[in-house]
């Protein structure tokens, strides 16, 4: 009786001494500057969060994201598929520093090995990072099984299609490896043997680009890629020129990302019910401003965006407009339809670099004061009101962010 009551307990602390390493298996993975090229060279994707101990963001996501991991594992628990890994920045400040991280948490994502600056900026909820992950590892490539279905597939931004002898091909992996890399730039369709026998030469692989087709003078409409199909780095390379669009559309999920690249947004608000103005946007765009760099050029739902239309003393009834938002002011643009003039867009956008806006606008405020206009009517300034799109980027309500002094110490 009593051998047996000790022999419970003894069972007992071994359930309770199994726990917690049971839990280890199952949580996010500590990844260290000694461990962490190793987890980089064996799985398909990684999701690092970079924290620190007294963020006090970090601290609210950590049991999120252990939870989160657990599920994960669950679903997908074959090794080398997917990990989710946490970096404690205080500790590694050599992987905290090659990852460029600048704000607590900062989510990375990393596919195939390949360390680029994207970063996950959804919610941050269970649900929310278990989906993220599973649509991550679904095919990215779309398989025609008919030639119809080509001809009638969306185009959208772009599309790239492979004409492959068959699936079990060294070139189809690294196609599928790339599409993986960029599946948010473009879409990717494949056809394999006879049925794409006619469109492809005997005993090789194809992939060409079409581009949107109502788009007039676009810098590539068509492609064929003529590089090595074997070569993960040459592909990306091409997909990444040819799919990458001029114009993209903005939304409350990629604001804060295109706000971190730093260019200002050329914005045109458009009201959904009548999309035209998107395609002269695009067209104008495409024409005269193809070279241009210095900017991002965005379409905006005016009844998303409300707020910055409001804040510029406009409303839906206005619409199209177009406006330039520098983070530190937001200019609007006098007339949509002048954008078919050339070189009136340019000039709106020379002027914001040259700081001929800035100086116009307080211009306009000194003879406001002085209640007398001397400025001549042609001259007349655009309405010019406080940013508005800086309130969409990486925010100290959800991040902590950090001083980059701090480094140059
Ligand atoms: C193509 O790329 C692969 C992988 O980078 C490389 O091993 C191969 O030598 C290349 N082939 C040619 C013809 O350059
Ligand atoms: C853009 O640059 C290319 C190459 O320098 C040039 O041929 C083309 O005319 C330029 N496009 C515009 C619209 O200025
Ligand atoms: C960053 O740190 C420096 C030096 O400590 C300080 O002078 C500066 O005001 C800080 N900037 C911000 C934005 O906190």
């Amino acid at each position: 009786m009593k051998l047996t009551g000790s022999l419970d307990i003894l069972i007992l602390l071994a359930i309770l001494v199994s726990i917690p390493s049971l839990i280890t298996a199952n949580s996010a993975v500590v990844v260290t500057k000694e461990n962490f090229q190793e987890i980089l060279n064996s799985n398909e994707l990684l999701l690092l969060s970079f924290y620190t101990d007294w963020c006090r963001f970090s601290q609210i996501l950590e049991p999120i994201f252990e939870e989160a991991a657990a599920k994960v594992h669950q679903k997908f628990p074959e090794p080398g598929r997917v990990i989710l890994g946490k970096v404690n920045c205080d500790v590694e400040e050599l992987l905290s520093d090659q990852f460029d991280i600048l704000k607590y948490p900062t989510l990375k994502i990393i596919r195939n090995g390949l360390i680029s600056n994207q970063e996950y900026r959804g919610q941050r909820s269970v649900e929310a990072f278990v989906q993220f992950v599973e649509k991550e590892l679904s095919d990215p490539i779309k398989e025609f099984h008919r030639i119809d279905e080509l001809t009638n597939a969306e185009v959208g931004d772009g599309m790239v299609i492979g004409y492959f002898a068959s699936k079990d091909h060294v070139e189809y992996d690294n196609y599928r490896r790339v599409a993986s890399l960029l599946r948010d730039d473009c879409r990717f369709l494949v056809g394999f043997g006879d049925l794409t026998k006619n469109l492809r030469p005997p005993g090789k692989n194809v992939l060409i680009f079409r581009g949107d087709p109502s788009i007039r003078n676009q810098k590539h409409p068509y492609a064929e890629y003529s590089g090595n199909m074997t070569s993960f780095k040459e592909l990306t390379a091409w997909v990444d020129k040819v799919c990458l669009a001029m114009v993209r559309e903005v939304t409350f999920n990629n604001a804060e990302e295109l706000s971190e690249e730093g260019l200002p947004f050329v914005l045109l608000f458009y009201n959904k019910k009548d999309l035209s103005p998107i395609q002269e946007f695009k067209n104008a765009i495409h024409a005269q401003l193809e070279n241009e760099t210095r900017v991002n050029f965005l379409t905006a739902d005016g009844e998303l965006f409300k707020h910055p239309l409001f804040h510029l003393g406009k409303s839906m009834d206005d619409l199209p407009l177009i406006a330039i938002d520098s983070f530190v002011h937001m200019y609007l643009f006098p007339e949509f339809k002048d954008i078919h003039r050339p070189g009136v867009l340019k000039k709106f956008i020379d002027d914001l670099f040259s700081g001929t806006h800035h100086y116009n606008f307080h211009l306009a405020l000194d003879a406001q004061e002085k209640s007398e206009s001397t400025i001549d009517p042609a001259e007349i300034p655009p309405v010019v009101r406080e940013s508005k799109f800086k309130e969409l980027m990486p925010s100290k309500h959800r991040y902590t962010l950090v001083n980059r002094t701090r480094d140059e110490l």
